[in-house]
């Protein structure tokens, strides 16, 4: 078979199984497995694989047929211009997180580039060493309450050339880190219990523990909120993302905390997707 038949055929058999961009899949599965760029495939169309290929290959597209999510088959994921391990460990990174680091990026620049910072939830570190490739002298410390993903966390931070400049901490929340932080960056779980049914199969691959909080789903966020004053520098601020439909009640959280310059932004889809507030 040729490049393009077996990405014809790929993209067909990926369509049967209802795969989200099924020919975007059969790119860039094809793509890994030849060890090329998804755009050199445009170059060889006509070239024929041999079933030293086509085996690799066969196995991965079963796969994610299943439902194995894409990154987890390809190893690695783009992150505000990075490349990450992804694997089972830990959750999938999410391009509204990107939003969120671009947001601190943009709007808070001058206010915590040579600060003190933690993510709480860090999952495999993309917005803690994110944030420590962005500001150099920043300190950064990225906190999870899983082992699993504080050592994918760790080995991102390894193959970044990072490990030296953030510290990786188990912690449920807050409580074994020291506090004095001028900002508390948080994408912690925010599904709730009850949404399980609808998700679909590629987010049931994520590791429980970063799905969900509980029935509501805005449980840890609403700890969170209640916690980091006490973590937090004067005026330190308070960075989260949140679900849908959980902005007016958080809101309310922080505003009955007596966090100050509450403002929220959206996602690409038009989502209240992040709150910032400042406390003290
Ligand atoms: C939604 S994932 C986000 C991961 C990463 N920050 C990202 O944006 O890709 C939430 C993370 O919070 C962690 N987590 C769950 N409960 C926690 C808790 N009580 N304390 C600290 N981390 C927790 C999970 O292990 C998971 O890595």
């Amino acid at each position: 078979m040729t490049v393009l038949e077996v990405l014809q055929s790929t993209t067909a058999y990926f369509q049967k199984r209802h795969i989200e961009s099924p020919r975007l899949n059969a790119e860039h599965l094809l793509a890994h497995v030849l060890g090329r760029k998804r755009i050199d495939l445009y170059l060889a169309f006509e070239r024929t694989l041999p079933e030293s290929e086509l085996t690799p290959l066969r196995e991965l597209v079963r796969r994610r047929g299943a439902g194995e999510p894409l990154q987890h088959l390809l190893g690695t994921i783009e992150f505000c211009g990075r490349t990450f391990r992804c694997d089972k460990r830990a959750l999938v990174p999410r391009p509204e997180t990107e939003l969120l680091v671009e947001q601190l990026i943009s709007r808070f620049k001058s206010k915590i580039a040579n600060s003190c910072m933690i993510d709480v939830g860090t999952g495999s570190g993309v917005i803690a060493l994110s944030l420590a490739a962005e500001f150099p002298k920043a300190e950064v410390v990225g906190a999870d309450i899983s082992e699993d993903a504080l050592s994918l966390a760790r080995e991102n931070a390894e193959r970044l050339g990072l490990a030296d400049r953030v510290r990786f901490q188990r912690s449920n929340l807050l409580e074994n880190i020291q506090p004095g932080f001028d900002l508390i960056a948080a994408n912690l779980p925010y599904v709730s219990t009850e949404d399980r049914p609808n998700l679909s199969r590629e987010v049931l691959h994520d590791p429980e523990v970063a799905l969900f909080a509980g029935a509501r789903g805005d449980e840890l966020v609403q700890e969170l909120i209640a916690r980091a004053p006490s973590w937090l520098q004067p005026g330190g601020l308070l960075a989260l993302e949140i679900g849908i439909g959980q902005s007016e009640a958080l809101i309310s959280a922080l505003a009955e905390k007596n966090y100050r310059d509450i403002c929220n932004e959206k996602d690409y889809s038009g989502v209240t997707r992040f709150l910032f507030a400042r406390y003290g």
